[in-house]
């Protein structure tokens, strides 16, 4: 529930979609007889997201003229931003014989039952236009464009409901709701609150953003990202003992709040950019840390191109106020992390250490350097490094 003093979930009412304990009943006795759509783990998050309140104000999966709008011109028709589509993507064969008005059962990978769509429409798209407005090219080499390309053909909409809220067995205790975040953003007393959006084990660029971010607000919602990731992406499991690690040793307790963002990874850089401050302001941030390249994966943005794109919007549109960070790196001269805007060092002094470079590291069986990772971090890198042997990006 929103509280005066708090700010207002995107569209004004913080919308929950998890079934009451007699919606469940009456679902679960249909449950032999609803047509089934199997979800994948994207659409599982988009799921557990909408229902709650992650993408308010969404109650279901787009219908084709919120489609449109947001793809083409990033707003929802009924005017509010929205830049990614949320969609359910299946082949013409499962989306042939649903009736439109019908419900529909949405079961997991696994096959189990979790939850439940009213079908409003179902429609066709353009595959290449969306890669080419959301993802800013048609590359399918882009692992968000990939995964466009490869979903079904229809997107199916309507309201959904989430059967029931699962505790996520990886990370119970970080299982933070937006009405939670909210509620415990009004019991700390915070009135500014900054969220941190990060798929990447913590290094000390993050940190460096992180707290000057800090030094102007009233506390941090440290919220990782745990949903589906690509695949040389470190583990959330592994992220999450890193960011632990730093909340034992480099922050101070009362300060932040650690929780799980459950959603899933769209590699969409300016775009997603806006829906992740969306999502935060959703939880109850009031301001969000956008730094260089955010959500972006290889060359296909350029490196402010996630900052630029808040100018396009009129100013309080978004209802969330990006803090903007410059390109970090560790400076040999003022022995201390900087930025061009605070570091007088030459590009000779400044240490700005690649994935690639880490990665051979860790392979050799070193540890990142201090400059590049706290010491405690790095160890925990280096051995789930050993143990898993993933070939990796950081
Ligand atoms: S992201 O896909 O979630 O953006 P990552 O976890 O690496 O990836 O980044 C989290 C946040 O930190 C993003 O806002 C990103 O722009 C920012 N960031 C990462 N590295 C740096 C850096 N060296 N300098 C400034 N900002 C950075």
């Amino acid at each position: 529930m929103s509280h005066p003093d708090s700010i207002a979930p995107h569209g004004g009412t913080l919308i929950q979609r998890i079934a009451s304990p007699q919606q469940r009943e009456e679902f679960l006795s249909k449950a032999d007889f609803l047509p089934r759509v199997p979800l994948d783990a994207r659409a599982v998050s988009d799921l557990e997201m909408i229902a709650i309140g992650g993408f308010s104000p969404l109650t279901g999966f787009m219908e084709q003229a919120d489609y449109h709008r947001v793809v083409n011109e990033m707003h929802l028709v009924n005017g509010l931003p929205w830049s990614i589509p949320v969609t359910l993507s299946v082949t013409e064969a499962i989306a042939e014989p649903l009736q439109i008005g019908s419900l529909v059962r949405l079961d997991n990978p696994t096959g189990q039952f979790i939850g439940v769509l009213e079908l409003t429409q179902k429609y066709t798209y353009d595959k290449r236009h969306e890669a080419l407005m959301v993802y800013r090219t048609n590359e399918e080499k882009h692992p968000g464009v990939a995964v466009v390309y490869n979903q079904g053909n229809i997107n199916l909409a309507g309201p959904i409901w989430l059967l029931q809220r699962e505790a996520d067995p990886r990370f119970p205790t970080y299982q933070i709701d937006p009405a939670e975040s909210r509620a415990l953003f009004r019991d700390k007393g915070w009135k500014t609150i900054v969220g941190f959006q990060t798929r990447n084990p913590i290094h000390r660029a993050h940190e460096y953003i992180i707290k000057c971010a800090m030094e102007i607000v009233d506390g941090l919602f440290l919220h990782p990202l745990v949903g589906a990731t690509k695949e040389d992406d470190i583990p959330a499991d592994v992220r999450m003992r890193c960011y632990e690690i730093m909340l034992e040793h480099y922050f101070p307790h009362e300060r932040v709040i650690l929780a799980i963002n459950p959603a899933a990874m769209r590699y969409a850089g300016p775009r997603e950019a806006i829906f992740h401050a969306l999502v935060r302001k959703n939880y109850g941030c009031t301001h969000f840390i956008v730094g260089r390249d955010h959500a972006g994966v290889g060359d296909y943005y350029g490196t402010y191109d996630a900052q630029h794109i808040f100018d396009e919007f009129s100013p309080g549109e978004l209802g969330i106020t990006p803090l903007k960070f410059e390109h970090a790196f560790y400076c040999l001269r003022t022995k201390q992390m900087a930025t061009t805007k605070t570091s007088p060092s030459t590009r000779e002094e400044r240490v700005h250490l690649s994935g690639t470079k880490v990665r051979e590291m860790l392979r050799r069986g070193e540890t990142p350097p201090p400059e590049f990772s706290r010491p405690e971090v790095a160890r925990e890198l280096a051995q789930a490094m050993r143990i898993t042997e993933p070939s990796y990006e950081i």
